[in-house]
């Protein structure tokens, strides 16, 4: 491997299957006991590189503004950077107080922001990537299941504002996937066509290509329809 000098700071990244690492932080909500306080909600954990700072700013009221749909949906944020308490206050206070941008103002952070200073917990998740930045979290989010399992993982750059839409259609897709046992296509958003897993054998694969009620494109590849209101009363209810 080639070296790059950052070696040293190097950390391995959680995986998905994995139980979330646990971490004891104080955050602008108080102090947290992670993950054990989110027992029974789903978390998006997520990480921004720096207070005051543009990018981040846009990020956080976004997500502010978009947290009552999270909530509706039996998750839970919490956010994190490597600034410490009173920074993190302040930047709050300023984007409440002070700024407007697509519509939104008045904009209030109500879930919790990690203080990092010591860069603990972000070392942990994987967050510094130091040919990114050694003294900057990127823009990480990890989506942890109500037993406190990591299910999805999604890494941004510095410059990459991300799609708040984008991670709250995983989080209902993910949600779908358990409670109907199928899995999402392409884009999928509830009221389209799910996918059913692969056929296990040659009779299930023939059984299928003759329901009428199973649209197989072949064999391998079949889709059902999944009510939309059903499967918003399943996963917007718990
Ligand atoms: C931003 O949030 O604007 C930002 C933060 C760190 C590096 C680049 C952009």
């Amino acid at each position: 491997m080639m070296e790059t000098g950052h070696e040293e700071q190097m950390v391995s990244l959680p995986r998905i299957g994995d139980p979330a690492p646990e971490f004891k932080a104080v955050t602008t909500q108080g102090d947290i006991n992670f993950p054990t306080d989110y027992r029974g909600s789903w978390v998006i954990l997520f990480s921004h590189p720096a207070d005051f700072t543009p990018v981040c700013t846009s990020e956080f009221m976004t997500f502010a503004h978009m947290e009552d749909k999270f909530h509706k949906a039996n998750c839970k944020l919490v956010g994190l950077s490597v600034d410490g308490l009173y920074s993190h206050i302040a930047w709050l206070r300023t984007i409440k107080e002070k700024i407007e941008y697509k519509g939104m103002k008045d904009i209030e952070v109500t879930f919790p922001l990690i203080e990092d200073i010591t860069m603990n917990v972000a070392k942990k998740y994987g967050m510094i990537q130091p040919n990114e930045d050694t003294t900057k979290a990127v823009r990480a989010v990890f989506f942890i299941d109500p037993a406190g399992i990591i299910r999805a993982m999604v890494y941004y750059p510095l410059s990459l504002g991300r799609n708040f839409d984008e991670l709250y259609r995983a989080l209902i897709a993910m949600q779908t996937a358990d409670e109907f046992g199928v899995a999402t296509p392409a884009d999928w958003r509830p009221g389209d066509d799910v996918i059913i897993g692969p056929a296990g054998s040659c009779g299930t694969a023939k059984e299928r290509m003759e329901d009428s009620d199973i649209d197989c494109k072949d064999w391998f590849f079949c889709t059902k329809k999944l009510d939309k209101d059903l499967v918003l009363s399943k996963v917007l209810k718990k």
